[in-house]
């Protein structure tokens, strides 16, 4: 269990709709220092956060952070990046490098950048935000990436967990951010989410569902792929 208070996090992606209540809650609950990370940093009212530049698609961008923030005890990778249409067939070639990039590549560099500075902390963490369509490939690359970091998060736990290391993947359905503008379906407000992952955290765990949606899709990779996937019964009828 790694507990908020006394705490020196960096979040990716700080300015987002998720980001900036990582960053609120974290002082919220005691942090003595947050990395607001993002590319183009901004001014935060606390003295608590280090506004730093950072571009997770950029390994040069990614040293530099480490060298910056020495001292980092928690790890939120919550930087991302979506796409306008879901089909895998049809993304461009710059949408699925920009996904496979932002949303695998970067948590995964700088889990391994920030690795020994976490393992030489007596607690320490590292969060990454999949999605519930870690589970479900309906949004065609940015699922295909999501799903890769869900399994190098589990190789991650086990690598590090003889550290001392907890990593943490978090599942989540529609948020409420820039992200999901596009869609009026049921939406979790970015401040619950945030609150349910730092409680699952301090409580010792290594994985949030943090909706119905996330349970229901993490049953379903038991189930026949038809129950998942009613349109393949549709399209083999
Ligand atoms: N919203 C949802 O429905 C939902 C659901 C499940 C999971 N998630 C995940 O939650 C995380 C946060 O998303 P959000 O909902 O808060 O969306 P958001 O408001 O669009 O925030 C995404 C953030 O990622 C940053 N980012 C993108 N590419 C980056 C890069 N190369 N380097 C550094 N930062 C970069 C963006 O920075 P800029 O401001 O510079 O563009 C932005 O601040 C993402 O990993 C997303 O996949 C979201």
């Amino acid at each position: 269990m790694t507990s908020l208070n006394g705490a020196v996090v960096l979040v990716t992606g700080a300015n987002g709709g998720i980001g900036t209540h990582f960053v609120h809650d974290a002082l919220a609950r005691g942090a003595a220092k947050v990395y607001a990370t993002a590319r183009k940093p901004r001014a935060w009212d606390d003295d608590r956060n280090v506004p730093l530049a950072l571009d997770v698609t950029d390994s040069a961008s990614i040293q530099a952070a480490v060298e910056a923030a020495p001292d980092v005890t928690v790890l939120i990778n919550n930087a991302g990046t979506s796409v306008s249409s879901a089909g895998i067939l049809t993304h461009t070639d710059e949408e699925i490098r920009t996904n496979v990039e932002t949303n695998f590549l970067g948590p995964l560099f700088l889990a391994r950048a920030f690795a020994p500075v976490l393992a030489s902390s007596e607690e320490a963490a590292i969060i990454d935000i999949h999605s519930a369509l870690s589970w479900w490939a309906v949004a065609g690359v940015y699922s295909a990436t999501k799903a890769a970091l869900w399994s190098a998060t589990n190789s991650l736990r086990l690598e590090l967990a003889p550290e001392g290391v907890q990593v943490v993947g978090v599942h989540v359905g529609y948020v409420d951010t820039a992200m999901a503008a596009h869609t009026t379906d049921p939406k979790t407000d970015p401040a619950d989410l945030v609150r349910i992952v730092f409680d699952a955290v301090e409580a010792g765990e290594y994985e949030v569902l943090a909706d119905e949606t996330s349970v229901q899709l993490k049953a379903g990779l038991s189930a026949p792929l038809e129950a998942v996937y009613p349109q393949l019964k549709i399209a083999n009828a």
